[in-house]
């Protein structure tokens, strides 16, 4: 890998899921320096093609040799396949970005949103880990109150969109809402647990022996790596909603230092990837809906807790775009900032 040449050799693994297509997009939208883009999926897709700057890139196989010269791969298809070929990144001299969780809680591999942990990339050994989609909203609004107050516990539910689940999630709401529609017998669920359209699943994926669920346990070790705060409480619920872009999540939190609603509400605002839309007298305050495209994540309802010193507040996040896709994106930009790719 050459830090001399302006361009870079850029990898994309899952080029043609519900993320591999936003990150084309983002690589396009933030002018990313991409000398060649190589775009890989399974076999399945192989010999497709997907767009990029305006020209037709063929889909090729995922395998080791295509990462021969690259500089950047990111990956957004499974965790096994991160699992089998991040290394082969790393071997060849390249940079894998991974979006799946294979990594994350490895502590040689660097668990990074730039807006909190950027100088973590300077330990990278190849592989550089994205946080879930959950996760990158709910550190950040954390952070941002952290840097004016501390932290003490947190406690979250969240409302997942469908898309968090790939396109098989929007698939399956899609047919689901059109048999709902036409009134015929609904398709079994496969993305889900349980019927999506008209419906809250409070089961995002695996139970765990303890009662809690594989993404729930997700966002408690990743928010406590990527804060460096190993024993943070945070407790949590994760539920799928029939909304097809954009996570939110209900946070009620404790800082260290008593904290205003006012200082809250500024602390947000002025935290770099957040924006403040709160505001109780015209009935303001943020929805899934809003935040699709953008890479913002968006604050409100911001409110002391009736029983007690604690805030809550409400967060909204693009799961493809900030959760994903921008998040992996800015951890390339990163690296080239600090000169290391
Ligand atoms: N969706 C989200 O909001 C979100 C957010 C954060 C992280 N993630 C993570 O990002 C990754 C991608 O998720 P997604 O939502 O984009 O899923 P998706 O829509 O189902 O797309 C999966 C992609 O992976 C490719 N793929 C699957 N198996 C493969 C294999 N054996 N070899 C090569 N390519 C393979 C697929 O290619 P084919 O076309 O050939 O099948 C497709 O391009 C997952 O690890 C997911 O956990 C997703």
């Amino acid at each position: 890998m050459s830090s001399s040449s302006p361009d870079r050799v850029v990898a994309v693994v899952g080029a043609t899921g519900a993320v591999g297509e936003v990150l084309l997009r983002v690589l396009e939208q933030r002018s990313f320096p991409v000398s060649e883009l190589r775009a890989l999926a399974s076999e399945r897709s192989a010999g497709s093609s997907v767009r990029f700057r305006g020209e037709e890139h063929r889909v090729e196989v995922a395998r080791p040799e295509a990462f021969d010269g690259a500089d950047f791969v990111f990956f957004a298809a499974t965790g096994s396949l991160s699992k089998e070929l991040a290394p082969e990144v790393a071997r060849r001299g390249g940079i894998a970005i991974d979006k799946s969780s294979t990594w994350r809680l490895d502590p040689n591999v660097p668990l990074v949103v730039p807006e909190i942990n950027g100088a973590a990339v300077e330990k990278q050994r190849g592989i550089i880990a994205c946080p879930n989609c959950t996760t990158i909203p709910l550190a950040m609004t954390l952070e941002a109150l952290r840097r004016v107050a501390g932290l003490r516990s947190a406690v979250v539910t969240t409302l997942q969109a469908v898309s968090g689940a790939g396109l098989p999630g929007l698939e399956e709401l899609a047919a689901q809402q059109s048999a709902l529609h036409e009134g015929r017998p609904l398709p079994a669920p496969s993305a889900f647990a349980a019927q999506i359209a008209a419906n809250v699943v409070p089961v995002c994926d695996a139970f765990g022996d303890n009662g809690y669920t594989a993404e729930e346990m997700k966002l408690l070790h990743e928010t406590r790596k990527i804060l460096e705060m190993p024993q943070l409480p945070v407790t949590m619920t994760c539920t799928r909603v029939p909304v097809p872009v954009g996570h939110s999540a209900s946070v009620l939190v404790e800082t260290e230092r008593p904290l205003e609603v006012a200082a809250a509400r500024a602390a947000f605002a002025a935290f770099e990837g957040i924006e403040l839309v709160d505001d109780p007298s015209r009935d303001l305050a943020p929805t899934p809906a809003d935040v699709v495209g953008r890479d913002e994540i968006l604050v409100g309802r911001v409110r002391r807790d009736l029983s007690g010193d604690r805030l809550w507040y409400w967060e909204c996040g693009d799961n493809l775009r900030k959760g994903a896709a921008t998040n992996a994106v800015q951890i390339a930009e990163e690296v080239l900032r600090r000169g290391l790719g």
